[in-house]
């Protein structure tokens, strides 16, 4: 069983990492921000709930999100594992994930603030999956459209300054400082995220392949 986090600040390449790692060792992706939003252009409850705290850069409520893991790590496809993309964002969100499945890795991606901002400028995600690109850095074949399932791509309603302001705040305040806890139990694989996608990718794979 592995029990992966993928963990780092706003635009350091969770989702950009995550789509490979989660196809390279087939498990499956759980990428909170896609379930909210998900949720949000569908309209449930869920979604109306989030949709404030979201567009805002805030975190949503704990009792929410913690229940939705919950649900979402037991189903069928999660008996061997998974790759879990923004959560836990608190140690009391931490707390809580032990409390139903068991961690393996914490995949730690850091970059700058500066960088992030710059990323986050320019991503683009697609409608229907939220798959991950960038003008630049990771243009997809066709301006416009996504590569892997042909929706449209379009920028987050949480990609403006403001909001990535507010988003790193909190991820230094209340997210960081859970790296503490996860090294006390020598889970922590440091990544530099400052560097070619590729290169990323495959300091990734060898942590898989020598661990
Ligand atoms: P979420 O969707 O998780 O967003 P986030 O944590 O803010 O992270 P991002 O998706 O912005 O960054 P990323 O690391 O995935 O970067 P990416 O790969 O796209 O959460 C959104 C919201 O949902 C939260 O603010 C909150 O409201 C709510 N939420 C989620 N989880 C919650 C929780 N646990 N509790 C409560 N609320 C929660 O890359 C960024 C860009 O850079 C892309 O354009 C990419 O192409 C490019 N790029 C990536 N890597 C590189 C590289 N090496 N070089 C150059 N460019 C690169
Ligand atoms: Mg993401």
């Amino acid at each position: 069983m592995r029990g992966i986090l993928l963990f780092g600040p706003q635009g350091s390449g969770k989702g950009t990492q995550g789509e490979k790692l989660s196809a390279w060792l087939q498990l499956p992706l759980v990428v909170t921000g896609n379930i909210f939003r998900s949720n949000i252009k569908s309209g449930t409850a869920l979604g109306q709930l989030a949709q404030g705290y979201i567009q805002r850069g805030e975190l949503v409520p704990d009792e929410v999100t913690n229940q939705m893991i919950q649900q979402r790590l037991a189903e069928p496809d999660c008996v061997n594992g998974f790759v879990l993309d923004g959560f836990p964002r608190s140690v009391a969100q931490a707390e809580a994930l032990h409390n139903f499945t068991t961690v393996t890795h914490l995949l730690h991606i850091s970059i700058s603030d500066a960088e992030a901002v710059r990323r986050i400028a320019e991503r683009r995600t697609c409608v229907a999956n939220g798959h991950v690109y960038h003008v630049l850095y990771n243009p997809p074949k066709q301006a416009g459209v996504c590569d892997s399932d042909g929706s449209p791509l379009q920028q987050r309603e949480d990609d403006t300054e403001t909001a990535l302001r507010r988003r790193l705040d909190i991820y230094h305040r209340a997210t960081e400082p859970l790296l503490n806890y996860y090294r006390q139990r020598q889970l922590v694989f440091d990544i530099n995220g400052e560097q070619l996608i590729a290169k990323v990718w495959t300091d990734i794979q060898a942590i898989f392949q020598t661990v």
